[in-house]
């Protein structure tokens, strides 16, 4: 589904249904007080037709907005769909294959300029940390297994950058780390 892994599925539900629940329990709390209020004044029958019509009607929204900006999830752009790219300057792309316990780059070069890196992770949490020739960390991020995420750098400095993994993931966790080059 939408070029989306199993895993970054169950970790949506997991941290949407704690919410969801809480929600619920609001609302229930919500017509459970109103309902005599309301039925005073309109009668028992307006006002649980009114209670449906507004369940329905935030359900409704709810699900036409959750739906309709499925599009708009970063990690779900094409490659070719990125935001303020300019035809005067291409982006190079930079695919990274993060797994235990190394990367797999499909370009140890680039040239200086705007650089897309798209990684996945193959078994279990990693990152994607890249530190500039001088050591220092110019971006980061995680990558969970069956996600994809992108980077886009702007890196005019030429030399070597490391690229190291800064979450936990075994034994060889440490050692995880690859390098490329920038050259002018
Ligand atoms: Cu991969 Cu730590």
């Amino acid at each position: 589904m939408l070029g989306t892994g199993w895993g970054a599925i169950l970790l949506l539900l997991y941290l949407t249904a704690p919410f969801l629940v809480i929600f619920t329990l609001l609302l229930l709390l919500a017509f459970r007080r109103g309902r005599s209020l309301s039925g005073a004044v309109l009668g028992e029958k307006a006002a649980r037709g009114m209670e449906v019509a507004w369940l329905m009607g935030v359900g409704i929204a709810w699900a036409v907005i959750n739906l309709v900006s499925i599009p708009w999830i970063p990690w779900l752009q094409p490659l070719a769909a990125t935001p303020g790219q300019t035809p005067s300057e291409p982006v190079q792309a930079v695919n990274v294959e993060a797994f235990m316990w190394g990367y797999t780059i499909d370009t140890y070069e680039v040239k200086a300029g705007t650089v897309k890196f798209v990684a996945r992770a193959h078994d279990t949490i990693h990152s994607l940390t890249i530190y500039s020739p001088r050591g220092e960390i110019l971006a980061t991020v995680m990558l969970l297994p069956g996600m994809r995420e992108e980077l886009v750098l702007n890196l005019v400095e030429p030399g070597e950058y490391v690229i190291r993994c800064l979450e936990f993931c075994g034994d060889g966790h440490s050692a995880m780390l690859s390098k490329f080059k920038v050259v002018g």
